[in-house]
């Protein structure tokens, strides 16, 4: 994949009319969540999906000594449906939810607020990748930012805009005197781990956050690496 140079992306402060957009890139490229939770053992729904594979063989099994497959059948099939709606629900609430705290007032949550960002990434006059920062809550003395909202079009993926983005958020933090930048991602999302391990995080702790075993990450912005959260 040839990467996009510096000079053809350009990284700037979101502008009033480009906050729809940043929503549309944000529920189409965390549509991948979707996969990642059906795969998931945790139970986002009132079973796994390890659970429902066991129920799957014992199914078809029982169908198989009683010769009621088609009966079976049916019943597993429903059942993965029922479970792939679960998901999807899952998914819109996380969604809505997020948009709803975060999303809803972009201009004056991020760019007009103090140790605030939200940038985006230009290509050819066209908004191809978001990311944003904000003081991390849970952390009283205030010298730690939390990045957000890290999300590059699938066209543009794996051409170096991530890391465009994170470069800029990450020179924002520094100017702005925050010492340690944090994130969280789902765990099991390969890209997103991948490409913040490769960038310089380190793995934190995971915790549990709706169901959804998610992995804080953690890097230092001092010169002397050491850690004050
Ligand atoms: C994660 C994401 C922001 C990365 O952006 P990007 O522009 O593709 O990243 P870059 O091109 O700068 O990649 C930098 C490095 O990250 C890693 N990486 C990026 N995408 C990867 C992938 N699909 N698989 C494995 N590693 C990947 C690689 O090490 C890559 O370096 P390389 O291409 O030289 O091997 C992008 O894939 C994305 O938007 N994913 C969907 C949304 C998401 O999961 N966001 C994170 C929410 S916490």
């Amino acid at each position: 994949m040839i990467q996009l140079t510096k000079k053809e992306i350009l990284i700037r402060d979101i502008e009033p009319n480009e906050t729809d957009i940043a929503v549309k890139i944000f529920k189409k490229e965390s549509f991948e969540l979707v996969d990642l939770f059906w795969n998931s053992n945790v139970s986002l729904t009132f079973i796994s999906h390890f659970e429902w594979i066991c129920t799957s063989i014992v199914c078809c099994l029982i169908g198989y000594f009683t010769e009621s497959i088609t009966y079976i059948m049916f019943t597993v099939i429903s059942c993965y449906i029922i479970r792939y709606f679960q998901i999807l629900r899952c998914y819109m609430t996380y969604c809505s939810d997020t948009v709803k705290t975060e999303m809803t007032d972009i201009i004056n949550s991020f760019v007009n607020e103090d140790g605030c960002c939200f940038k985006v990434a230009v290509f050819d006059g066209e908004v191809i990748g978001t990311v944003a920062v904000r003081k991390y809550a849970s952390n009283p003395k205030g010298r730690t930012a939390e990045l957000l909202r890290m999300y590059v079009t699938k066209k543009y993926q794996r051409r170096g805009v991530g890391s465009r983005l994170l470069d800029v958020a990450r020179d924002y933090c520094v100017t702005y005197g925050y010492e340690n930048l944090v994130l969280k991602t789902t765990v099991g999302n390969v890209k997103s781990t991948n490409f913040y391990v490769r960038y310089g995080f380190n793995e934190l702790q995971k915790i549990m956050e709706s169901g959804v075993v998610t992995a804080i990450y953690w890097m230092s912005l001092k010169k002397e690496d050491k850690q004050n959260i």
